[in-house]
């Protein structure tokens, strides 16, 4: 497979995770195994769980997809747990707004999945895997379907693997396209057949999971470096990245970005190095008949999907591990990275999030059903120059009773984009709300006013004739900045 994107060459990065991508024909086994690929499942056999949980554990992963738990941790609690039967689950149900990293691994290196999730097996003591992949991932689905075939043709699936006694089968089971079912306990009820909710934590699945069986659950990005680990050891893992964030991470470079795709980088890399070294900037804009280029700055990013937060340019010094990025009031997330340029309005951004969320609430608790409702009205109402500096607070203080209140990881997360706007941005819903900061101390009164000039579109009409008094009003909310003063290109 090959994939188009121009960052993907980008030559300074650490491909782990994507170490296979655009190498192999993800339809050939043997393009896997000439670059070592099932060598891991041979030598893991030989090794006692203990000792693979071991060097999971040595190596510092921890779980790529959102909350960051030790991985070997994870293992070893599942491996612990009392039961004959136990299963292995590989969360492919990827569903950030701008994120793709576990598509291009599950489409260009669907081998990769299926050997860690065997070592997996072997390591807690189970005997079966699903593979719960997003239905709107058709070419992962069917590279996945010949993958699994060509592995039981090969012995490395199936009955005593590789003459181990060791039996481990996987199935894939197709998500319907629920964005709550990524959630753990969800996704497992959604396999189950049950309606795609969660429930409250504890029991955690290592203990009742799956069928109420002690169950591993796993990301994908997780899963696809566990050969690599066993194969070269904790050490070549470890010594990249930073403290407490070992190895690499893929993120998903998108929006308002001259390069975007998927690059893979040390934890630890400043976001600078990523969105201007790697990514290029904003892209400039073409406008009018000469098409005269108008640069763009970027303004922030927006990491970690609706769970996450927005990062000022002005804080781009941040490397990306797990304790920078929540220090600032986000979450590394999955790697979704949503670039935006000076022209993105920060109030309507966390609307867009928020509508998300509610669009997405599975409805079960009421936080998260009412409360992101109640957020979004007082968006609806600031964004249409209807609100009041007194709106701002309640956004904070619901937005924090949702995420203290909520029953799972969607609602405990959901306000995230909306407080770390605010936090960054207060200026910006002033201004939506007629407020503008005074050049001392206080504020005075304006028209409401949307300082990106994404906001009130619909509602302002402007014309330039021969009342025009070169207000300039018009100037930030023209689609296609055609409005410039005299002499100005
Ligand atoms: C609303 C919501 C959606 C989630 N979506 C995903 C997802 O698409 N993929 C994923 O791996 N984890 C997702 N998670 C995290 C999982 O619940 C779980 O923590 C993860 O699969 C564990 O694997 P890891 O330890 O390898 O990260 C989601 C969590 C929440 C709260």
């Amino acid at each position: 497979m090959k994939s188009n994107d121009s960052v993907s060459k980008y030559p300074g990065q650490t491909r782990l995770a994507l170490r296979n991508i655009d190498e192999i024909d993800p339809h050939k086994i043997g393009d896997y195994i000439d670059r070592d690929g099932y060598l891991a499942l041979g030598k893991a056999l030989k090794m006692s769980p203990d000792d693979i949980i071991k060097t999971i554990d040595d190596s510092g992963l921890r779980g790529r997809g959102g909350a960051g738990f030790p991985t070997g941790k994870k293992w070893s609690f599942v491996r612990a747990a009392q039961g004959d039967t136990k299963y292995v689950i590989c969360n492919a149900d990827e569903g950030d707004p701008g994120a793709f990293m576990d598509r291009a691994i599950l489409e260009g290196d669907p081998h990769s999945v299926l050997e860690a999730m065997t070592i997996a097996g072997f390591a807690v003591g189970a005997t079966k895997g699903f593979i719960y992949v997003r239905a709107e991932y058709p070419l992962a689905v069917s590279n996945l379907e010949i993958a699994i075939k060509q592995s039981h043709g090969k012995g490395f699936l199936g009955k005593n693997i590789l003459g181990s006694k060791f039996d481990f089968d996987i199935e894939l089971r197709l998500g319907a396209g629920a964005f709550v079912c990524g959630e753990e306990t969800a996704l497992i009820a959604s396999i189950e057949g049950r309606r795609g909710e969660p429930t409250p934590k504890p029991p955690f699945p290592a203990n009742s999971g799956l069928y109420k069986k002690p169950t591993l659950i796993n990301n994908v990005e997780t899963l696809t470096v566990i050969p690599m680990i066993i194969l070269r050891g904790a050490t070549y893992f470890n010594t990249i990245g930073t403290a407490t964030s070992k190895g690499t991470k893929v993120f998903a470079l998108a929006g308002n970005i001259k390069n975007g795709g998927l690059v893979e980088v040390p934890m630890g890399t400043s976001l600078k190095t990523l969105v201007y070294d790697i990514g290029g900037g904003a892209p400039s804009v073409f406008v009018g008949p000469n098409k005269v280029e108008m640069k763009r700055a970027v303004k922030a990013v927006q990491i970690g999907g609706p769970s996450g937060g927005c990062i000022p340019a002005s804080m781009f010094d941040t490397g990306l591990d797990y304790e920078s990025v929540k220090k600032l009031g986000a979450i590394l997330g999955s790697g979704g990275l949503v670039v935006m340029d000076e022209k993105t309005c920060m109030v309507d951004i966390a609307k867009f999030f928020i509508k998300f969320s509610v669009d997405e609430s599975c409805g079960k608790c009421v936080p998260c059903r009412i409360g992101n409702r109640k957020l979004l009205g007082i968006l609806e109402k600031i964004t249409s120059g209807k609100g009041a500096e007194s709106d701002i607070d309640e956004l904070v203080n619901l937005g924090k009773t949702i995420i203290s209140t909520s029953l799972c990881g969607l609602g405990q997360s959901s306000p995230n984009p909306v407080l770390s706007t605010i936090a960054n941005y207060r200026d910006e819903y002033l201004a939506h709300c007629g407020i503008k900061r005074a050049e001392g101390s206080g504020v005075q009164g304006v028209t409401p006013w949307c300082p990106a000039g994404v906001c009130f579109k619909k509602k302002a009409k402007y014309c330039i004739n021969e009342k025009c008094i070169s207000c300039g009003r018009c100037a930030p909310i023209c689609p296609v900045n055609a409005i410039h003063k005299e002499g100005e290109k």
